[in-house]
């Protein structure tokens, strides 16, 4: 790895330690005001969920738009543990038997196979709407308005036109023939929605203009598109003990990625061109973009 990769690694690793600790106090096993009771089970289960590792990647990137528009720092931590929870939720149910069947994760245990599989279903309903808890708390310091406007895009990008949508169909490709486009759309809601999101936050919790926001939003949806394609990747040239989750899954599920259509070259030629377009976005915020940049390259070029 060449020294600008390590320097990232260095300050993700840093950016992970803070959210892994604001996690762990939103996820203790304390009765909040308004909850009658936080059932031993299911606390502990969404604990493991959410605090079981993970590159911590959302927010991170939930942060540095933040800081990108000088928005408030504290809020951006809130903001991005409210994206991990749903993230972490996403990947809780997506292992389930009835999903893609996958017993390892974040190099443990699903969270199905730690505790059981109706524990693992309400363990991700509470860490889905724990999400919104945290973004409409007093305690996460953002404006009512842009609480609203966080809320509805989150919901948006969570839902049935964002990664639900599109895991239903990642689901119906495995018994279809989707052609380029189809998959591209499918990983677009599926996985790009939440990276999307991750980044328009910072310019909704810093109350910038609309077109920050959609400047933001589209960097979010390349660098989605590049998540996805370098997951699919992995998914051919890593093992599993790298990856912290079963690899070579892809193909042994006839799962209908970019990946399998086009080859590992093309897939390859397609993250540079990805970062590229995604760098060209960010281009007229000069040196400030710099962390952002970084993290589109990591996207397509990180090794788990
Ligand atoms: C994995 O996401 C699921 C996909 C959307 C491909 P990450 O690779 O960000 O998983 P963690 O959070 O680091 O474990
Ligand atoms: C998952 O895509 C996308 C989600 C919405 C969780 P994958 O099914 O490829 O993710 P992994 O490979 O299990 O992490
Ligand atoms: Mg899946
Ligand atoms: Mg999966
Ligand atoms: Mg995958």
């Amino acid at each position: 790895m060449i020294d600008s990769d390590d320097a990232f690694q260095t300050s993700l690793s840093a950016y992970a330690e803070t959210v892994e600790a604001r996690l762990a106090l939103l996820l203790d096993g304390a009765t909040r005001a308004g909850e009658l009771a936080r059932p031993r089970q299911l606390i502990e289960a969404m604990h493991y969920g959410a605090l079981n590792g993970g590159k911590r990647l959302r927010p991170y990137l939930v942060m540095e738009s933040t800081r990108l528009f000088g928005g408030d720092e504290e809020a951006a931590l809130q903001i991005g543990c409210a994206l991990e929870c749903l993230h972490s939720y996403s990947l809780v149910h997506d292992d389930l038997p009835a999903m893609d069947d996958d017993d390892t994760r974040r190099g443990k245990p699903t969270v199905h196979v730690k505790y059981d599989e109706a524990t693992a279903i309400l363990a991700g309903d509470g860490l889905l709407t724990y999400a919104f808890d945290i973004i409409a708390s007093p305690e996460t310091p953002v404006p009512d308005t842009a609480k609203v406007a966080l809320v509805l895009e989150l919901a948006r990008a969570a839902g049935i036109g964002g990664m639900a949508g599109g895991q239903m169909l990642d689901l119906a490709a495995e018994n279809a023939r989707p052609d380029e486009a189809d998959i591209i759309k499918l990983q677009a809601m599926k996985t790009g929605a939440l990276l999307r999101f991750a980044c328009e936050a910072g310019a909704i919790i810093a109350e910038r203009t609309v077109e920050d926001r959609n400047r933001l939003r589209r960097f979010g949806e390349i660098i989605g598109r590049a998540f996805q394609l370098a997951d699919d990747l992995l998914d051919v040239i890593s093992d599993p003990i790298t990856m912290g989750k079963a690899t070579g899954k892809d193909a042994a599920k006839g799962k209908a990625t970019l990946v399998g259509l086009r080859g590992v070259d093309w897939a390859r030629k397609e993250l540079a061109s990805l970062v590229k377009d995604a760098n060209g976005v960010l281009n007229p915020f000069g040196e400030a973009a710099i962390p952002l940049k970084e993290a589109a390259r990591f996207i397509a070029y990180r090794t788990k």
